[in-house]
């Protein structure tokens, strides 16, 4: 029996808890073992909730219990989570995690850790919610020089563009909505900003370059400056407007952007509507292939976690390589071919 842990109990972490008792069947088939969460970690308590019996509020309770083999750290934010996945993963237990921020400030340091210690660190959920996308550039396409990567990667503003555009609904109320679908960062200025988007390309980017692209070289605007007159303007031109985040390879060097941007009904992205994601890789083997699906919420979510959660019991004491070094990506200036 392979023991989990999980680092915060809110909308993906009770969703992982949820995803391993619901589906504990497939889960232990694909596992080759069965997969039991033994802890959670929260700062809160919670009476007359079975699950208060594994809540702990010391992170030394989990580094320091063989019986874990796994940690998933759904927490959010950098600093705290940086640490105890860091002490977890020093202690010789693998980590998934969802938190896009962790792996784009942290991950070729996170994963070199993980190798060293023979274990894994992974985080398909930090990229499209529940569409599997990492994995795919992981595996599937290495033997493919990607030439460019173009999405819908943040399901609170896409829910927010779709609803104000289609429906007439205030920005205001929108974006209430999709925080208390639980779509929305707990601080949402890092989806309307666009910097959750960017630093979801910029992932992306860094694992198809196998070098390191901060988010913060990345041009990157969000939907906050968009008026109705602009949504007006869309329609009369037969176009929707998308925040896209996008990066491509023209001769030798990767230009990446995060904005909002005008498409046609042609362009693959069109339809992709509310809270949905929809990803576009051009290889220069494969061609063009199409990822799509619920790009936020807690059980799309939960379930990628827990995919890796699966992949890294089957693989204890088995590092899987990837190809994210700590060297800095040279961008060049970003200019309009992104769309
Ligand atoms: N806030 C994010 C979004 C959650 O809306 O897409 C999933 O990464």
């Amino acid at each position: 029996m392979a023991k989990v842990a999980v680092l915060g109990y809110g909308t993906v972490g009770s969703g992982v808890v949820e995803v391993l008792e619901r589906n504990a069947d497939s889960v232990k088939l694909k596992a080759g073992e069965e997969v039991v969460v033994k802890s959670v970690l929260d700062l809160r308590d919670f009476p007359g909730d079975p699950i208060q019996e594994k809540i702990v509020h010391d992170i030394d309770l989990i580094v320091n219990d063989k019986e874990i083999d796994v940690v998933v750290e759904v927490m959010g934010g950098v600093d705290v989570p940086y640490k105890f996945v860091k002490a977890c993963l020093e202690a010789g237990k693998s980590v998934c995690t969802s938190n896009k921020a962790l792996v784009e400030a942290k991950g070729p340091e996170l994963i070199a850790l993980a190798k060293s210690k023979n274990v894994n660190f992974m985080f398909e959920a930090s990229v499209g919610g529940g569409i599997p996308i990492i994995r795919p550039l992981n595996t599937s396409l290495t033997a493919d020089k990607v030439n460019k990567i173009t999405g819908i990667m943040n399901g609170t503003t896409n829910y927010i563009l779709t609803k104000m555009s289609m429906e007439g609904a205030s920005y205001e109320d929108v974006l209430k909505e999709a925080q208390e679908l639980g779509y929305a960062e707990r601080n949402p200025e890092a989806d309307v900003e666009g910097h959750d988007a960017c630093r979801k390309i910029s992932i992306l980017t860094s694992l198809y370059s196998g070098k390191t692209v901060k988010f913060k070289n990345v041009t990157c605007e969000g939907i906050t400056k968009i008026s109705n007159e602009d949504f007006a303007y869309a329609k009369k031109l037969g176009c929707v407007i998308k925040l896209l985040a996008s990066s491509y390879v023209k001769d030798g060097k990767v230009y990446a952007i995060t904005a909002p941007f005008m498409i046609d009904k042609n362009h693959p992205l069109y339809n992709v509507n509310g809270v949905l994601n929809g990803i576009y890789v051009n290889g220069n083997m494969v061609g063009d292939l199409m990822f799509f699906g619920s790009g936020a919420g807690k059980l799309p979510t939960a379930a990628a976690v827990c995919a890796d959660v699966v992949d890294c019991v089957k693989n204890l004491s088995n590092h899987q390589e990837v190809f994210w070094s700590e060297e800095e990506l040279d961008l060049g200036d970003t200019n309009d071919e992104v769309r």
